[in-house]
């Protein structure tokens, strides 16, 4: 190629990037895809953990890249002192599922089809004119195997109606599937470093969604959910499920006895839940909340996780004991029935009456390196 084809080239590829650059800017709700990369420092690395950590994640909450976020807000969290909620007992009626469990003895609601108005809420949510975010990581073949179940089924499903920015974290990006979103929905996929044990993944998770929710989320969304990929949306899943704090039921335990309950129960580790304690068995597949609430979560089980870590014991059950000793002592204000989660290898009891959110098959020699 001579000079003149190769000035004319780079101008080309020049003009594109501007171009590709001003629709991200001018498309905050549009339904733009753009690759972040982030560096995510590695798990593991036992000189210094804590300097993994922002300097302020303990301290104050702002974070480094706040100042050069000019785009997105200043410092406020998007819901902060703008989000009115309804009143429990205007929206809810337990009285229409007398057979389950439906408010927690510390008289939380546990949504279970059938005892929400949701032409109310869809009304007051409306008003307020909301924006939920969803976090979901499909690492290795996880992404192969479910994300584009995920995504097309939460396209569909999720907070239909509603502002919704999903926020996708893969190992590798080139290999994202395409996936044409609603006009309210937009996707942004980061890069997030692979961890060789699928245990790992799971459990820096917490610190990943912590990272971003300082970084960017908070001026972002009003509403987070945090997912799991192998799974599927098969009805709405709707404003009914947004809260402060937001638990899911696992679809194995809703019935058992709490002694019986997966915790963790040595007590070397963070996650110690005694025998005779605890209110449910939680699904850390599903959990939800504020911004704020979810980055305390995030935090908190991530110190615990390290804490472990440094006692060289890793929990029964990873990050899900880790949810589940949060939320022991810091309660949900709002539950999902098993409905919002359910698998179907259980059958399907006549409790169940909506399935939502369907398990996948769990293909686990497929999809994880280590089993
Ligand atoms: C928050 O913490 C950061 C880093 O520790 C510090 O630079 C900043 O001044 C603090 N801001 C406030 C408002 O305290
Ligand atoms: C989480 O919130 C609790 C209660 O507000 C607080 O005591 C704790 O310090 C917070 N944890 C972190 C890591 O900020």
């Amino acid at each position: 190629m001579n000079v003149k084809g190769k000035v004319v080239l780079s101008m080309l590829v020049v003009s594109t990037v501007v171009v590709v650059f001003w629709e991200y800017v001018n498309s905050p709700e549009g339904s733009f895809l753009w690759i972040y990369h982030m560096k995510i420092p590695e798990f593991g690395d036992s000189s210094g953990q804590r300097s993994w950590w922002p300097p302020s994640w303990f301290n104050n909450g702002t974070h480094s890249s706040q100042e050069e976020d000019t785009e997105r807000g200043k410092g406020k969290w998007r819901n902060e002192d703008r989000i009115e909620e309804l009143q429990l007992w205007d929206w809810f009626n337990p009285k229409n599922r007398p057979e389950v469990l439906t408010v927690t003895p510390w008289k939380a609601p546990i949504v279970w089809e059938g005892t929400f108005d949701r032409v109310l809420l869809e009304k007051h949510y409306a008003n307020q004119k909301i924006t939920v975010g969803l976090t979901v990581f499909a690492v290795g073949k996880y992404m192969d195997h479910y994300l584009e179940d995920f995504l097309e089924s939460a396209n569909r499903y999720f907070m239909v109606g509603h502002r919704v920015i999903f926020y996708v974290m893969v190992d590798d990006a080139s290999r994202m599937p395409v996936i044409p979103m609603g006009p309210l929905h937009s996707l942004q996929v980061f890069e997030v470093k692979p961890e060789k044990r699928w245990q790992d993944i799971s459990m820096m998770r917490m610190k990943t969604i912590g990272e971003h929710i300082l970084s960017h989320i908070r001026h972002e969304v009003d509403f987070l959910f945090c997912m799991d990929v192998d799974q599927v949306f098969q009805d709405n899943f709707g404003v009914e499920t947004l809260g402060q704090l937001v638990a899911q039921l696992q679809a194995w335990w809703y019935k058992a006895d709490h002694d019986k309950f997966t915790y963790e129960r040595r007590e070397l580790s963070a996650a110690y839940i005694p025998f005779g304690q605890g209110d449910f068995y939680y699904h850390a597949a599903i959990f939800g909340g504020t911004p704020i609430r979810i980055l305390n979560l995030t935090q908190e089980c991530f110190e615990g996780i390290l804490q472990d870590k440094n006692n060289d014991i890793e929990a029964k059950w990873h990050d899900e004991s880790h949810l589940n000793k949060y939320f022991l002592s810091n309660k949900p204000t709002k539950i999902l029935s098993p409905e919002y989660c359910w698998d179907y290898q259980i059958g399907l009891p006549s409790e169940i009456k909506n399935v939502k959110v369907a398990w996948q098959t769990k293909e686990y020699n497929l999809v994880r390196s280590n089993v």
